[in-house]
């Protein structure tokens, strides 16, 4: 044959095999210029949900003299309104954290562009509130870090038109290098100082020195949550509502057997969840429960058999996990097994951090599992009305977002499950009354 032919035909073949999308390596840490300290700018400026109409604005600065207000208004360059707030700081073996400052907006409109300005000084910056109403557009990612592959997803996740950022766990990869918590904030600013990001903490959080340092210094510090305006005395769990959807964020790092403070505070919290006013029940946690990844596997069963039945008897629609570095979407399960009434559980902790992805799975695929794929990437959730949703993720097929997996979820408000979770929930309550303890549903 031909020798041209030949290599003709390898080269079909070849090309053929190879259509499949090639896993790319783990990107370097991202170089961040180096600045002196005391720097008069607020930096590493993000935002969060701080109870009805309230947004929270985290910002800081070297100088610790900073005052605690943000000025804001709905035209650029004319701030009508002034809140103060309050500001902490931490040290952590050699490091001092500048002024991190917390001041918290409001009331503010729904739907609505405002400018703001903190301390008095430096840039204007612009945010959007959240709609009061569907649609939501969600954007998701976990397990971020600060490496090329984080920039790609922030990249992405920039082009949606989100209203809201979820962010189940793993944020900075800092890695008790206290420094890598103001160059994540750094990156992330353009992002984070315009639309709400809420956090969940994950393992990377913890830095915990033995004797010596408690767990979640820096996080509790840097990204401090609406735990307070929940109901919870911990920034480790909390929830909050936005335009019919109640999102409730637990810790995977934190006490959740049913005798703890976290158990006790979620059986409040989902006995509060009026179905009418949030049709859609959302959690996000760490650590996922319905895994089919060999990294990871069956970490926390444990926290799955405590507090599954609770999350199943409340009718949670989506639950949203990372620490798995790839993505997988679940059918509706419950208790191991595809259940109608059950809850859809994404892993989404490709972010794109420094460890790389983990690209193996187990075989076979179990019943439960719809979709896997280990790529970087983000999700995208819209929440149409009160029973449709459309989610899509896209893998970050060589720095341009692909869209790889998307399904309708049907909200369980639509599926006539919500008559019997009324019924369990009626015993969960006189439970709750009457021995303050929940074992059988
Ligand atoms: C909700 O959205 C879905 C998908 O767009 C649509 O088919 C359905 O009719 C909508 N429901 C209502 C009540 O508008
Ligand atoms: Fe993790």
């Amino acid at each position: 044959m031909d020798q041209k032919l030949v290599v003709a035909i390898v080269l079909v073949i070849l090309t053929s095999a190879t259509a499949d999308y090639v896993r790319p390596k783990p990107r370097k840490t991202l170089d961040f210029p180096w600045k002196p300290r005391g720097l008069s700018q607020p930096q590493q400026v993000h935002i969060s949900l701080a109870g009805e109409k309230h947004m929270r604005i985290t910002w800081i600065t070297d100088d610790v003299n900073y005052p605690s207000f943000v000025e804001y208004g709905t035209s650029p360059g004319k701030h009508t309104s002034l809140n103060r707030g309050e500001s902490t700081s931490y040290s952590y073996l050699f490091y001092s954290s500048g002024m991190i400052h917390h001041t918290v907006i409001g009331p503010l409109e729904d739907d609505t562009v405002y400018f703001y300005r903190c301390g008095g000084k430096g840039p204007e910056f612009k945010l959007k509130t959240p709609p009061s109403k569907f649609p939501i557009t969600f954007t998701v990612a976990g397990d971020l870090g600060q490496t090329g592959w984080t920039a790609s997803t922030l990249d992405h996740i920039g082009r949606c038109s989100h209203d809201m950022f979820l962010l189940p766990g793993d944020i900075s990869y800092a890695d008790y290098q206290q420094h890598r918590w103001d160059t994540f904030g750094e990156l992330v600013q353009p992002l984070a100082s315009a639309r709400p990001w809420m956090v969940t903490e994950g393992n990377h959080e913890i830095e915990i020195i033995p004797f010596f340092k408690a767990g979640f210094q820096a996080y509790n510090a840097r990204w401090k949550m609406p735990f307070e305006e929940s109901g919870s005395n911990s920034n480790l769990y909390y929830s909050f509502e936005v335009a019919g959807v109640h999102i409730i964020m637990l810790g995977s790092y934190v006490d959740y057997d049913e005798y703890s403070d976290q158990y006790s505070w979620l059986k409040a919290d989902l006995l509060k969840v009026d179905r009418n006013k949030t049709p859609w029940l959302i959690v996000l946690f760490h650590a996922p429960w319905y895994n089919s990844n060999k990294a990871h596997h069956g970490e926390r069963d444990d926290m799955k058999a405590a507090m599954e039945p609770l999350l199943h008897a409340a009718r949670v629609d989506i639950v949203l996990a990372g620490h798995v570095h790839a993505y997988e979407r679940s059918k509706r399960v419950n208790n191991g097994r595809s259940d109608p009434c059950g809850t859809v559980h994404i892993t989404i902790g490709d972010g794109g951090n420094r460890e790389g992805l983990a690209r193996k799975f187990k075989d076979p695929q179990p019943e439960w599992s719809a979709f896997r794929e280990a790529s970087f990437g983000h999700g995208e959730l819209n929440i149409v009305n009160a029973t449709h949703a459309f989610w899509g993720w896209h893998r970050n097929d060589d720095d341009e977002p692909v869209r790889s997996d998307q399904v309708w979820i049907t909200s369980l408000v639509s599926s006539g499950c919500l008559a019997e979770r009324n019924m369990n929930l009626g015993r969960f309550s006189w439970h709750l009354r009457k021995e303050n303890l929940l074992t059988t549903l």
